[in-house]
């Protein structure tokens, strides 16, 4: 199919053709880490960050050898020249491999390390200016949440519950009803004119869209914190956020129009949300050389 090109150990060949051994641990196990990049203008964005953040999850599972052998700087840019993808996402995953099924680790390890890209178009303007709904749902996940590992099961239920409850994303709610992130998004609030955001523990995956949103954030001179928020601070009794989006490589930045039952700032998006989307829109653009796209709104 038309944009769908696999990259499987150090060959590249049709994606529907790419076969993975029983005993391949990410199978298995769900023993790997996995990585999503858009891709615009048939070039991937922000893939250093990517590739730092799949290193530092290599790390930490302790398989950093994985990608000897795998120069990715320059593989993942040839798979979307050679797919032709213009938009859409290369999705990176990495296991440690094939081996006889057991827990520990085998020696040496023969990891697996595959990429491939799917075409799929962006949300158009009226999709974006429509926002999405929050579903909260107790946090029912590991406690290394800052890995970005393959292992998605509680993701899985918490957003199949979500759209069950007829909403767009779960959201992660932690103990006292501390706010974590969305089922696959990190999420922020404007509180008395502060934007806020969790801090960057092991509760939350540190979100490439998350640091470009900061850094876009200050540079536009926004007063922005990380610190945590509660369920009820976001849209409690006492007046809420005025403005909340999640913020996510496929989507960018998206307004929240209601979490739960609660409407947030009056079902629209708000002024500061699309402020940091146009300038996000506008910084992506200008990286893969592109002209500037039309305003939102
Ligand atoms: N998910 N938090 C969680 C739990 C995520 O799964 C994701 C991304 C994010 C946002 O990270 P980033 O901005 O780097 O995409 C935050 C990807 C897109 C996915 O699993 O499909």
């Amino acid at each position: 199919m038309n944009g769908e090109l696999l990259y499987l150990n150090g060959q590249f060949g049709p994606l529907a053709e790419g076969t993975i051994p029983i005993e391949d641990r990410g199978f298995q196990l769900g023993d790997g880490v996995y990585e999503v990049i858009k891709v615009m203008n048939g070039r991937p964005i922000w893939l250093e960050d990517h590739l730092d953040r799949l290193r530092r999850s290599l790390a930490a599972v302790r398989l950093s050898v994985a990608l000897e052998g795998h120069d990715l700087e320059d593989v993942l840019p040839e798979l979307v020249r050679r797919s032709r993808v213009v938009e859409g996402s290369i999705y990176l995953q990495v296991t440690r491999g094939v081996a006889p099924r057991d827990f520990v680790f085998p020696h040496p390890p023969s990891p697996t390390v595959l990429a491939y890209t799917r075409s799929k178009s962006f949300p158009t303007a009226e999709e974006i200016l429509a926002g999405v709904t929050l579903h909260p749902v107790k946090d029912q996940r590991w406690a290394r949440c800052d890995i970005k590992s393959t292992n998605l099961l509680a993701s899985v239920l918490a957003k199949e519950e979500a759209r069950e409850e007829g909403a767009d994303e779960a959201l992660f709610i932690g103990g006292r009803g501390v706010v974590r992130e969305g089922g696959s998004s990190n999420v922020f609030a404007v509180m008395d004119g502060v934007l806020r955001t969790h801090p960057l523990n092991r509760r939350i995956l540190g979100g490439i869209t998350r640091l470009h949103a900061i850094d876009i954030a200050r540079r536009l001179g926004y007063e922005i914190v990380e610190r945590s928020f509660t369920l009820r601070e976001l849209v409690g009794p006492n007046g809420g956020c005025s403005e909340c989006f999640t913020a996510s490589t496929t989507k960018d930045l998206s307004p929240v129009v209601r979490v739960g039952r609660e409407v947030v700032g009056g079902g629209r998006p708000g002024p500061v949300t699309l402020h940091l989307l146009e300038a996000m829109r506008a910084e992506q653009a200008l990286l893969v050389g592109m002209a500037p796209p039309a305003a939102l709104t």
